[in-house]
């Protein structure tokens, strides 16, 4: 159970709770369909049983254990072109937070939350777009808290880091304070979220090696505000989309 929350000025303001639910960022799709909801509300479940994430994946999140839910904004502010700004945002909102605990919180490219190389939170935003402009976002960010077991060994949570249990209510409204700050920033013009984010990037200027089309070595120097990744390579520089290469290991 989760109640609406107090600290923030309009994230989480209004909070839709439900018991259970296949995907959070469905039942935000579907709210939206429906009826017109204040910006900054939030769909949350304690028992997400058909989690989506990135490139058709599924999210898994034990019933009770973690943060799992949508936020619903309208950043009407940003082009199309831009959309990549409000990727940047949220991921230094959820790491803001997360780097109170320990310092070795990353953003792995595009928008993964790492800490060391396990993945703690994912993020999945879904735009929806009018014209040139960006319409409504529902953000949705699964975030692994009390979980101690995983299926997938890449996997972590902030208690199997810290050693201690959280209670979810406050850990969404200490996060959803940063959210809604970092938010703000992107609102006010986003000075600084590029800066910030490179600063948090993982693996940024160390030599790895990439996946696309067959494997290859190089070091990323840099991801443009667009979210265009740039990879030095032996045979020069290389430029990818999302889903166009990914990590090895
Ligand atoms: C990823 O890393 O692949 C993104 C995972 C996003 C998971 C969250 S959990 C809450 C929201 N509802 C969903 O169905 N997915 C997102």
């Amino acid at each position: 159970m989760y109640k609406n929350l107090a600290n923030t000025l309009f994230v989480g303001k209004n909070l839709i709770f439900l018991t259970s639910c296949h995907s959070t960022n469905q039942e935000a799709y579907d709210i939206l369909g429906k009826s017109t909801v204040p910006d900054g509300t939030i769909v949350i479940t304690e028992d997400q049983t058909a989690g989506r994430g990135q490139m058709g994946n599924t999210w898994e999140s034990e019933r009770g254990k973690n943060l799992t839910f949508s936020l619903i904004l309208r950043p009407k502010f940003l082009k199309a072109s831009q959309q990549f700004m409000l990727n940047m945002s949220v991921s230094l909102g959820i790491t803001d937070w997360l780097l109170r605990f320990r310092p070795e919180f990353t953003i792995k490219w595009p928008n993964d939350i790492y800490f060391l190389d396990r993945k703690v939170s994912g993020i999945l935003i879904q735009n929806q777009l009018k014209k040139q402009g960006m319409d409504t976002s529902i953000v949705g960010i699964g975030l692994n808290i009390n979980q101690q077991e995983f299926s997938i060994p890449q996997a972590t949570s902030l208690t199997a880091i810290t050693g201690e249990t959280f209670g979810l209510q406050n850990c969404l409204e200490e996060l959803a304070g940063y959210l809604e700050q970092r938010y703000l920033q992107l609102r006010g013009g986003g000075s600084g979220l590029h800066e910030d984010y490179m600063s948090r990037l993982y693996r940024f200027n160390e030599e790895h090696l990439f996946e696309s089309e067959g494997y290859f070595r190089g070091r990323i120097i840099a991801v443009k505000p667009d979210g265009t990744i740039l990879i030095k390579t032996a045979g020069g520089l290389r430029s990818f989309q999302f889903k166009e290469v990914a990590y090895v290991i």
